[in-house]
């Protein structure tokens, strides 16, 4: 299968079977904002589940919490995003093409280029020469670009009743209700001090409540050094290039952990996260060498950080990014406690302090971050799961079997119960069965549409691991059979055992 192809192929399964829509769709849509179906959302929950059940639940050194989106704008200012979180931003002065200098393909300076006008295919062609940025247009490979200019990545809104545009507009105007005389910059300058004053933020990242809620959250629990606090929730930014589906998108959903260790031992607690989070996505994963560490290059290091790794995934248009692992000093908790006048640092007995050699040691924390994208991982496992196989139907003609080969704890229906008939009291023995399920809070389809192959083909598709089918012996000798999504075999077990051995199973691989 060409790997471009898959793309098509998921996204298209997507919307067939109910994972994920366009937002809005029946309006022509919104850029880059998805909808998660019936199927999607159970999908997305379960991987987050895997990820605070690894993260937290199997631990004794880190805990929860669930944060306000909108913070305190100062909370902004101070980590240093509202300066400095934003991407260079190009026009092409060709096709009017708008991209991030950054991800435009690369040309040495001086190389000639040809490019059509205006980027269309009919357009004349024209000739230019790439200038000392070195780069190109994504779309129409045209040199004839516009300067660079930072954008901030940032989704601002306004809180509170008060519309600051009504105040702005009052002092523009004179008594008379002419417009005052003022050059532009101030006029600028006027109107962004004015929206500034009820500002606040979406947040672009779920880790700035964990350092700002250090101190409670390890005062309230009693944590020691080393301890984390793990975050799941939606973080925004007004991203110039949305791209490949779900995997860059304006709205998403990040798993983030903060995790506070004594000064000196980050590089060990690095490698730690590094295995840990390596081993939870090929845990779940068919291609385990889909996956591989990458090392941060000095020039790549965020201001914040002194060593980081990404997880890499091998998308279909090559490898990129899946999660970050930081290590990301004391320069959250330093600058947060600057800013506030709060000391966030931690205070440890036990230790000796290395300045002054007496016991008992104060200092600030130092945070190594596994910082994971969970609408991105959404994508990773569909594209990891996607499988078609050459198999021949009941009459021995060829045909391609479709088969989401999800891990059993991430499949979104868990089981399907489906009489092969709708009367000899089959369907009261499949519904028995289902509210079994139901009563363990698994979830479950009762499925009686359709011949039994294509309930089959159907649940293969959305990647449901087990089929129970009940037929005449269930009737004559209470026996149902478990098929197999991925061997697609079955065995004839007896009805009392059926919810018990496909819960067996799941648990099994938890
Ligand atoms: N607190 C650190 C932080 O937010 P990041 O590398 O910017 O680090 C972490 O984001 C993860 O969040 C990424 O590895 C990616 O999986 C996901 N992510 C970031 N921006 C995204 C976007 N625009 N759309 C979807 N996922 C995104």
């Amino acid at each position: 299968m060409e790997s471009l192809d898959l793309m098509t192929k998921i996204v298209s399964l997507c919307k067939r079977r109910g994972f994920i829509f366009q937002s809005s769709e029946i309006y022509g849509g919104l850029k880059s904002c998805y909808d998660y179906g019936p199927l999607g959302v159970e999908l997305k929950r379960n991987i987050a589940a895997e990820w605070w059940r690894s993260m937290v639940y199997k631990r004794e050194d880190v805990v929860g919490i669930d944060a306000s989106i909108m913070m305190h704008p100062q909370v902004w200012k101070t980590s240093g995003h509202l300066s400095g979180f934003s991407d260079p931003l190009v026009d092409c002065l060709n096709c009017k093409e708008r991209f991030r200098a950054d991800k435009a393909p690369k040309k040495a300076p001086g190389t000639e280029v040809t490019f059509k006008k205006g980027g269309k295919a009919s357009g004349e062609a024209l000739t230019g020469k790439v200038d000392g940025r070195g780069y190109v247009c994504p779309v129409c490979g045209s040199s004839q670009l516009s300067d660079e200019r930072q954008f901030n990545l940032m989704f601002r809104t306004s809180m509170g009743p008060v519309d600051p545009l009504s105040d702005f507009i009052r002092d523009a105007y004179d008594g008379e209700g002419k417009l005052k005389d003022m050059p532009r910059e101030d006029f600028r300058a006027k109107l962004e001090e004015a929206v500034k004053s009820t500002a606040v933020y979406l947040r672009p990242e779920t880790a700035q409540a964990m350092f700002v809620q250090f101190l409670n959250v390890q005062q309230s629990q009693s944590m020691k050094v080393p301890f984390g606090i793990a975050q799941t929730g939606k973080s925004f930014r007004n991203e110039i290039v949305t791209e490949h589906f779900i995997f860059r998108s304006c709205e998403f959903e990040q798993m983030e952990m903060e995790f506070f260790v004594e000064p000196g031992t980050q590089t060990e607690w690095l490698k730690y996260w590094c295995d840990e989070r390596m081993n939870w996505y090929r845990n779940y994963a068919n291609n385990k060498d889909a996956f591989q560490l990458r090392r941060h290059e000095g020039d790549e290091l965020a201001h914040y950080s002194d060593d980081c790794y990404d997880i890499e995934y091998n998308y279909p248009w090559g490898w990129g990014e899946l999660e970050g692992i930081a290590s990301r000093t004391d320069y959250d908790l330093s600058r947060h406690a600057e800013a506030s006048g709060v000391k966030l640092s931690y205070f440890d007995q036990q230790k000796v302090d290395p300045a002054t050699g007496k016991p008992g040691w104060r200092y600030t924390p130092y945070v190594i971050e596994p910082a994971a994208g969970l609408t991105r991982s959404v994508l990773c496992f569909l594209l990891d799961a996607y499988a078609e196989e050459k198999g021949v139907d009941h009459e021995g003609k060829e045909k391609i079997r479709v088969v989401l080969k999800l891990h059993p704890r991430l499949a979104p229906i868990k089981a399907a119960v489906l009489p092969l008939v709708k009367k000899d009291g089959q369907p009261e023995k499949a519904r028995a069965i289902v509210a079994e399920f139901r009563k363990l809070g698994i979830n479950v389809s009762y499925d009686e549409q359709q011949s039994i192959g294509k309930r089959y083909a159907k649940h293969d598709e959305i990647g449901t691991p087990f089929c129970i089918t009940i037929d005449n012996e269930t009737i004559t000798s209470d026996t149902v059979t478990i098929r197999d999504r991925d061997s697609a075999t079955q065995v004839r077990v007896p009805t009392a055992r059926a919810v018990e051995i496909v819960r067996e199973r799941l648990d099994s691989l938890g």
